[in-house]
């Protein structure tokens, strides 16, 4: 039977990479180098804890603002984790999946990103959900032009349409809506992420910048998590 206490989807924005770099001199590229390894921390964390979805907020619609080589570098890295970790995730029972505008992503990135979903798509242990080019506003703005052109065609009810029936057309229309969100970096903001799936999630903040985030920081938010009442409003 699967323990209350451990959330089933945990969600992640994963802050200060760039914060972890100019304080030790280093290029913001390097912080955002020293977050993948986060990344696989906590892919591992989460699986031995018994979490089945992470969802990691990887590359915002905003994101493009950022000076072209620092968001070339981030799909370099992307495209880097995906070469080096595919045989792990598929060792490890993992299947990789991802939410946002990905026809909106470079090629060479979509080419791969398809790729690593087909190979790993028998994984069964955790869900690993990378947000790219993701944006709840346009995810929103994407499910009502959805559920316009059914309501068009007749296949769906204006007067009808309930909440359940519109997380349908949400990018996590398969998903359970996240238990907790993790945030680092000390920010408190949902900075356009999942903006109607975190309706009633916990929000757990950690002070560290997300290359320091590791393993037991992980545990430690668990921890907390276990510990919160959850209320739903009632
Ligand atoms: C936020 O830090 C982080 C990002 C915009 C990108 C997250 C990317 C990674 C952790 C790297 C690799 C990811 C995968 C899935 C392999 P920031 O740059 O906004 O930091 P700042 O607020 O301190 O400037």
């Amino acid at each position: 039977m699967a323990d209350k206490l451990v959330p089933v989807h945990v969600a992640v924005i994963m802050d200060g990479n760039g914060r972890w770099a100019s304080q030790r001199n280093l290029p913001r590229i390097a912080g955002h180098s020293a977050g993948a390894k986060s990344v696989e921390e906590v892919i591992k964390a989460a699986k031995e804890s018994g979490v089945k979805i992470l969802t990691l907020y990887a590359f915002s619609t905003e994101n493009w603002k950022r000076p072209k080589y620092e968001v070339d570098a981030l799909f370099k890295l992307l495209e880097n984790y995906i070469d080096s970790q595919t045989e792990i995730l598929i060792k490890n029972d993992i299947r990789l999946s991802a939410i946002g505008r990905i026809e909106g992503l470079p090629d060479t990135v979509q080419r791969k990103l398809k790729s690593v979903m087909d190979k790993t798509m028998s994984g069964s242990s955790l869900l690993l959900n990378l947000a790219l080019n993701y944006g709840a506003r346009s995810e929103i703005v994407d499910a009502v032009r959805a559920v316009s052109k059914d309501c068009v065609a007749g296949k769906a009810d204006p007067d009808r349409i309930d909440e359940k029936d519109f997380s349908g057309y949400l990018y996590t229309k398969n998903l359970p809506d996240p238990d907790l969100l993790i945030r680092t970096s000390g920010e408190m903001r949902l900075s356009n992420f999942l903006l109607w799936q975190l309706s009633y999630s916990e929000i757990y903040i950690s002070k560290k910048m997300w290359p320091d985030f590791k393993k037991d920081d992980f545990i430690e938010a668990l921890n907390e998590y276990r510990n919160r009442q959850r209320r739903y409003g009632g």
